[in-house]
């Protein structure tokens, strides 16, 4: 029987304990387990500082609009779920190019008329921004906050992410917020494999690149950084039971920050 090849939502999902995998997704996650002792410590890191960060946007901030590009097949504390226990009334939009990421989002969407699900990929932001979903959901005169958390890095050099960023960042209007959640190459005090992990990525769904702190740093480029500016996952605003880096080094291999547009 044929099986599908590994695919980037998948292989997060086994990474984070989910059944909405198939076994070349789990052969590549065991892969990245190998390079990366711990990694499924990261992915649930990532999910638990998206987690704070929604918070923040919608309780501290006051936004009632989230755009979630990259958004993952669904799992525990979805976005939409973390927003709208806040404010109940907060317009959510779910983009992702993945096909079986649509489906399951929608299944599980298909009351919730506060949220959508769009098909569109973070490289085409010009056909991104003239969704007519997007735009019956979300409106673009007043703030929005843009998620892009655990995407950035399939982006690659030669695609231009910065100008894809740019060009999103241009559309929203003052008092907008950008979350940024990137996985980075490991600094001189981590022995990790990052090399063997972004290779793995490569080979296995066809792309991923890990970029410095300085270059996730440069997606915010204009915007006011929000405290604690951009940092590793932990040290983004922790809660009591955030695992510590010292502890666990796999959590130095992401970087998050939030910035305001002013
Ligand atoms: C690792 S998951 C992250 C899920 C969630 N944002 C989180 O951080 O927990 C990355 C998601 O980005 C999606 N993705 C990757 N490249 C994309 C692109 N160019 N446009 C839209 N979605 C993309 C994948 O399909 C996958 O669902």
């Amino acid at each position: 029987m044929n099986t599908p090849p590994p695919n980037i939502a998948r292989v997060y999902d086994y990474l984070l304990g989910g059944k909405d995998n198939f076994a070349a997704d789990r052969a590549l996650g065991e892969r990245i387990a190998v390079a990366l002792p711990q990694v499924h410590l990261g992915v649930q890191a990532q999910r638990a500082v998206l987690r704070r960060v929604v918070d923040h946007l919608v309780r501290e901030a006051g936004l009632r609009q989230l755009v979630d590009i990259g958004s993952g097949l669904p799992t525990a504390e979805n976005v939409h779920q973390v927003a709208q226990r806040v404010a109940p009334e907060t317009h959510v939009v779910y983009v992702d190019n993945d096909p079986a990421v649509l489906t399951h989002a929608r299944a599980l969407l298909a009351d919730n008329k506060q949220t959508v699900v769009v098909d569109g990929d973070l490289r085409h932001p010009a056909e991104l921004l003239a969704d007519p979903v997007l735009h019956a959901h979300i409106d673009l005169d007043r703030p929005v906050g843009l998620l892009l958390c655990g995407i950035l890095h399939y982006v690659l050099d030669d695609e231009d992410p910065y100008g894809v960023v740019r060009t999103l960042v241009d559309a929203l209007p003052p008092g907008s917020y950008v979350f940024v959640h990137h996985l980075t190459t490991a600094g001189p005090d981590v022995d990790a494999g990052t090399a063997e992990a972004e290779e793995a990525l490569r080979q296995g769904v066809g792309r991923g690149q890990f970029r410095t702190l300085d270059e996730v740093a440069g997606f915010l480029n204009g915007l006011e950084l929000l405290d604690p500016g951009v940092v590793i996952v932990p040290e983004w605003r922790p809660d009591a039971d955030t695992p510590s880096p010292a502890d666990h080094p796999v959590l130095r291999l992401a970087a998050v920050g939030v910035a305001r547009k002013s």
